[in-house]
């Protein structure tokens, strides 16, 4: 197993030397706690060892990894809003904490910090990182909004709910790692390569999150277990039950959309899971997508041994518990 720990290290120090002022303190306060309140900092570290892959320092992917990591808390703290989560990395949300409104422009600020890291590049690689970094951007509201769209749909495919998770989710796995390659200066072949790895790997590292998120241990997860089937989140998990369930299952399940108590609609929803073997086969699909991502990798024109970190974190991602 590849040791994290320098590139996390560095991500750490970046982001603790981001210059924040401190008035008003409703702005920045909340930037504060919630970017010191962890995270596993895999975009950045995506983003980071693709550079280095590439045969340059990584500390010069730096700034473009900082981008990423904060791109994504900002989605974060919107997110919770529209989730309605309470708890994140073990504490308290952003707008629990504070409220909608504070928790809206806090985020704000935070994207525009995003495309200040940006700035620090030179004009043609900051405008190269700048137009995969703004697609990405569009396709992630794009996605979230399919994801609450799907909320209130009946009928939702497996076809569409990949699309979307590729869009809220995968899509920023791939920017980072594209980021980090265009820094490295490497060829196009090769980034669009490192892309579709991310947005393979992305896709099972959602799929593991819907997974997580019902099977997961609150204490290590950090977030509301369950807080999928409260929102009638439409998850693969959701679909595939759906999908094979028996007619008295399908009325059950349908029937638990409506439910307003949170446990009985958890406790119903859980049980036709197990009944089902939900939990095996989205760990099938996970590997799906992760062999494909593996794939991807190996069409890369570098040596096996600059692979590694990748490959390497790659695997720590399928297994992780939090
Ligand atoms: C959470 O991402 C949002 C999803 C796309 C599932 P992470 O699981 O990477 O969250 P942190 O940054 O480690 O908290
Ligand atoms: C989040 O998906 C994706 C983005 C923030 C763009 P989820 O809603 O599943 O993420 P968590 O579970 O809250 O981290
Ligand atoms: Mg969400
Ligand atoms: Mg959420
Ligand atoms: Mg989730």
């Amino acid at each position: 197993m590849i040791d994290l720990l320098p590139y996390q290290q560095s991500i750490e120090n970046a982001l603790t030397n981001i210059p924040f002022s401190s008035q008003p303190s409703n702005l920045y306060d909340p930037l504060n706690y919630f970017l010191k309140i962890g995270g596993k900092r895999m975009r950045p570290i995506l983003a980071l060892m693709a550079c280095e892959m590439f045969g340059q320092k990584y500390e010069q992917a730096l700034n473009a990894a900082i981008a990423v990591e904060i791109f994504h808390n900002f989605s974060l703290i919107h997110d919770d809003i529209m989730d309605k989560a309470p708890l994140r990395r073990g504490q308290e949300t952003v707008h629990k904490k504070w409220n909608d409104n504070i928790a809206i422009l806090s985020g704000d600020v935070l994207l525009v910090k995003a495309y200040q890291e940006i700035e620090k590049y030179e004009a043609e690689t900051a405008l190269a990182l700048l137009k995969i970094f703004n697609r990405t951007a569009v396709e992630v509201c794009e996605g979230q909004q399919y994801d609450m769209d799907f909320e209130t749909e009946q009928y939702v495919s497996v076809e569409q709910y990949i699309e979307m998770i590729k869009n809220k989710t995968a899509v920023l796995l791939g920017c980072s790692l594209e980021m980090g390659s265009i820094v490295a200066g490497a060829t196009i072949d090769d980034y669009q390569n490192i892309y579709e790895f991310g947005v393979n790997l992305g896709i099972a590292f959602q799929l593991q999150d819907d997974l997580l998120d019902v099977y997961g241990d609150q204490s290590k997860f950090g977030k509301q277990i369950a807080g999928d089937i409260i929102a009638n989140k439409k998850t693969f998990l959701w679909l595939t039950a759906l999908k094979d369930a028996s007619a008295e299952q399908k009325l059950e399940l349908n029937s638990l959309l409506k439910e307003t108590n949170p446990s009985t609609k958890i406790d119903g929803v859980i049980a036709i899971y197990n009944q089902l073997q939900i939990k095996e086969k989205t760990q099938k699909k996970m590997h799906q997508y992760y062999h494909a991502a593996l794939e991807n990798i190996n069409r890369i024109s570098v040596s096996e041994a600059a692979k590694k970190p990748l490959l390497s974190l790659g695997e720590f991602l399928m297994q992780r518990d939090h």
